[in-house]
C-alpha cells in the first residue's frame, strides 16, 4: 500500500467486542493517520463503554455506529458517507460453547452476515472504480484447521477441518472471502490467529472466566482432563499483526498469527491461581487451587492448537512482543483494577449503554 499523508478513515466491524475494542484503542494511539468508524450490533458480547474514554478524548477520530453487518443497505450508505480506505472485519459470534448450544446464530452472523457485508463492500468498491488502495481484512481463527496431535503446527497450507459449529461457520466465512477475492478480484486478505487474551475480554472464555471466578472464590471448571493445549496470543500483539497485514500484506493472501506460547489449560489455571493468590494475599488454606473442578468435557473438544507464524514473520516482519506469563499477570491486574467494568458485566448494566448514550443523539 502507498503511504498516505492525509488522515484515512477505516471501518471496523465488531469494535465493541474484546479484540475490536483493543484494536481501536491501540491503533488510535500508535497510528495518528487513522480515524476509525466502529460498526457494532451490540450483542451480549459488545460493550460500547469499552471505548467511552476514546470517544471522549478524540471525538474527531472515533465514531460509533450501531448496526449489523447483515444490513447491506445501511453498510452501503455508511461506506458512501465515510469512504473508508479499508475494513477490519471482527464482528462475529465468537464462543465455541455458545455455538454448541445454539449454532444458528453463528451461521446467520458469521456466514450470512459476512457474505452480506462482502457483497455491500464489493458493490461500493466497484462504484468507486475499484479503488487501488482499498483493503478488506477478514479476522478469522486457527480453529478452522481442526485439531493437532502432540506435534506439528498449523501453516497457511493446512487443510480446513473444523470441529465446532463456531469453527465451521468461520471456515465457511473464510471460503466466501476467498471466493470474492478470486472471482471479483476484491482486495481481501485473511488472518487466522490463535487464542487471544488481555483486557476487556468477556468472562465466558477460559482466562477471564477463571480470573473472575478466582476473584469471587467460585469453582474453576476445567473441561475433561485439562490437557488440551492452546497457543496464547496477547491481544496487543494480535492488533499489531493485523496492522502489519493491512498495511503491508498482499490481497488474496492468508496470514497465520500465533503467540508462540503453547500451554495446557490446567497449567494456565494453576498459573492464574498463583497470580491471584499473590495479588490478593491468599495463603495457607485460603489458596485458590482447591477451587479447581474437573467437569465434563466439551463435545468435539479440539486437543491442541499451535501456529507456525513463519510467513507473517518473514513476509511482514511481525513477531509477538509479549511474553505469556508477564502478559497474563498484566491481564489479571487489569481485571483487579476495573471492578466497575466487572460489576457492569456481571449485572448486565452494560447492556443499557445504547439507551443512555446513543439513542438520545
Ligand atoms: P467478541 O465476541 O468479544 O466480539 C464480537 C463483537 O461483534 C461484539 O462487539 C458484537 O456486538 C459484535 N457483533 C456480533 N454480531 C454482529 C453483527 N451481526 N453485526 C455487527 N456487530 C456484531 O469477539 P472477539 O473475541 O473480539 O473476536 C473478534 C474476531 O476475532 C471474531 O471474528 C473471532 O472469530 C476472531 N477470533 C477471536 C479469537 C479470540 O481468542 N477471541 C481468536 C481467533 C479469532
Ligand atoms: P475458550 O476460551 O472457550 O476458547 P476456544 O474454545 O476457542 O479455544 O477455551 C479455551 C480452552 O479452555 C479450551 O480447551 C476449552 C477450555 N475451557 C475450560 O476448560 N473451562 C472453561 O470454563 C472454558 C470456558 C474453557
Amino acid at each position: 500500500m502507498k503511504e498516505k499523508l492525509f488522515m484515512q478513515t477505516i471501518l471496523v466491524t465488531g469494535g465493541a467486542g474484546f479484540i475490536g475494542s483493543n484494536f481501536i484503542r491501540h491503533t488510535l494511539k500508535i497510528r495518528p493517520q487513522y480515524r476509525i468508524v466502529n460498526l457494532d450490533a451490540l450483542t451480549y458480547a459488545g460493550n460500547a463503554a469499552n471505548l467511552d474514554d476514546v470517544g471522549q478524548q478524540m471525538p474527531e477520530r472515533y465514531r460509533f455506529v450501531h448496526g449489523a453487518i447483515g444490513d447491506a443497505e445501511a453498510i452501503e450508505q455508511l461506506l458512501e458517507e465515510e469512504k473508508p480506505t479499508g475494513i477490519f472485519h471482527f464482528a462475529a459470534e465468537s464462543h465455541v460453547d455458545r455455538s454448541i448450544e445454539g449454532p444458528m446464530a453463528f451461521v446467520e452472523t458469521n456466514v450470512t452476515g459476512t457474505c452480506r457485508l462482502l457483497a455491500a463492500c464489493h458493490k461500493i468498491w466497484e462504484q468507486w472504480g475499484r479503488t487501488e488502495d482499498f483493503r478488506f481484512l477478514h479476522v478469522s481463527t486457527d480453529e478452522v484447521y481442526g485439531s493437532l496431535g502432540a506435534t506439528g503446527y498449523f501453516t497457511e497450507e493446512t487443510s480446513y477441518d473444523p470441529s465446532s459449529p463456531y469453527s465451521a461457520s468461520k471456515a465457511a466465512s473464510d471460503h466466501f472471502v476467498r471466493a470474492w477475492q478470486r472471482t471479483y478480484d476484491f482486495p481481501a486478505m485473511i488472518t487466522n490467529c490463535s487464542n487471544n487474551y488481555g483486557p476487556y475480554q468477556f468472562p465466558e472464555k477460559l482466562i477471564p472466566l477463571m480470573i473472575l471466578n478466582l476473584m469471587e472464590k467460585k469453582p474453576l471448571p476445567v473441561y475433561g482432563d485439562g490437557q488440551n493445549v492452546r497457543d496464547w496470543l496477547y491481544v496487543i500483539d494480535h492488533c499489531e499483526a493485523l496492522l502489519a497485514v493491512f498495511e503491508k500484506g498482499v490481497p488474496g493472501e492468508t496470514y497465520n498469527i500465533g503467540g508462540g506460547a503453547e500451554r495446557k489449560n490446567i497449567d494456565v489455571v494453576h498459573r492464574l491461581c498463583g497470580i491471584l493468590d499473590q495479588r490478593l494475599d491468599r495463603t495457607g488454606s485460603q489458596k485458590s487451587e482447591g477451587l479447581i473442578e474437573f467437569v465434563a468435557d466439551r463435545p468435539g473438544h479440539d486437543r491442541r492448537y499451535a501456529i507456525d507464524a513463519g510467513k507473517i514473520q518473514q513476509a511482514l516482519g511481525w513477531q509477538p512482543r509479549f511474553q505469556f506469563e508477564e502478559a497474563l499477570t498484566k491481564t489479571v491486574d487489569w481485571y483487579i483494577d476495573h471492578p466497575e467494568w466487572i460489576a457492569d458485566v456481571r449485572s448486565g448494566q452494560y447492556r443499557k449503554w445504547i439507551e443512555t448514550n446513543y439513542a438520545r443523539r
